[in-house]
């Protein structure tokens, strides 16, 4: 598959509504909503009150990414919050286990992720467990940094384990994804790319979507 996401961190947030039609004019297939709280990650970005405007506006499924610690708290009011699906890091919990089943109990899709500096084979006992893993290519907490190349190697190997099982789990990559990689993103293995800054720093984004996508 060759989705894009498009990161609504990196939006206009005076002028969401605006960005918001943009996406539904587009190409893009979902649109990523990165919750921060502060403590998992070193930046806090927003939380429910923007759950409502962006489902409001946004005709697109809402991917929502828990950058959080204590997911377990959350995930049931994100679902109830409109999410299309919920993902939460695997270094952030115990056991991810009871947490997909929350996610799953209420009919939304699940998604485990992790940072650039965790062993990607953690992910391996969850593949069939999951409907989507999200590899980060930069450490979470801030749009608009320098994607992390040893990324593609991570990609190649998880797309080896689920094809080999015949799993149809999909794998989206986070961070520093532009016009230039995303096509070896996308050979290397990969089903979902999220794009801030490089779709909405855009001169024009519609078109940067369509060109990822291409
Ligand atoms: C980073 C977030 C990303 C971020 C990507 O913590 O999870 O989704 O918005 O931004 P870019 O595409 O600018 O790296
Ligand atoms: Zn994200």
């Amino acid at each position: 598959m060759k989705l894009i996401a498009p990161s609504v961190l990196s939006a206009d947030f005076g002028h969401l509504a605006d960005d918001l039609e943009m996406i539904n004019r587009s190409e893009a297939d979902w649109l990523h909503v990165d919750v921060m709280d502060g403590t998992f990650v070193p930046n806090i970005s927003f939380g429910f009150p923007l759950m409502e405007p962006m489902r409001k506006y946004c005709k697109k499924p809402l991917d929502v990414h828990l950058m959080i610690v204590h997911p377990e708290k959350y995930v049931e009011r994100f679902c109830d919050a409109g999410a299309w699906s919920v993902g939460f890091h695997l270094e952030a919990v115990d056991d991810p286990m009871p947490i997909l089943d929350l996610i799953k109990d209420k009919g939304v899709r699940t998604c485990l992720t992790i940072n650039p500096d965790i062993d990607v084979k953690r992910l391996v006992p969850y593949l069939d467990k999951v409907d989507m893993v999200l590899l980060m290519s930069v450490f979470a907490g801030f749009g608009g940094q320098k994607f992390i190349p040893e990324t593609l190697n991570k990609i190649r190997f998880i797309r080896e384990e689920i094809d080999y099982r015949r799993l149809n789990t999909l794998i989206e990559i986070d961070g520093g994804v532009n016009t230039q990689n995303a096509a070896e993103l996308f050979a290397a293995g990969a089903d979902v790319l999220v794009a801030g800054s490089a779709v909405f720093n855009a001169p024009d984004p519609e078109e940067a979507i369509k060109r990822m996508k291409a």
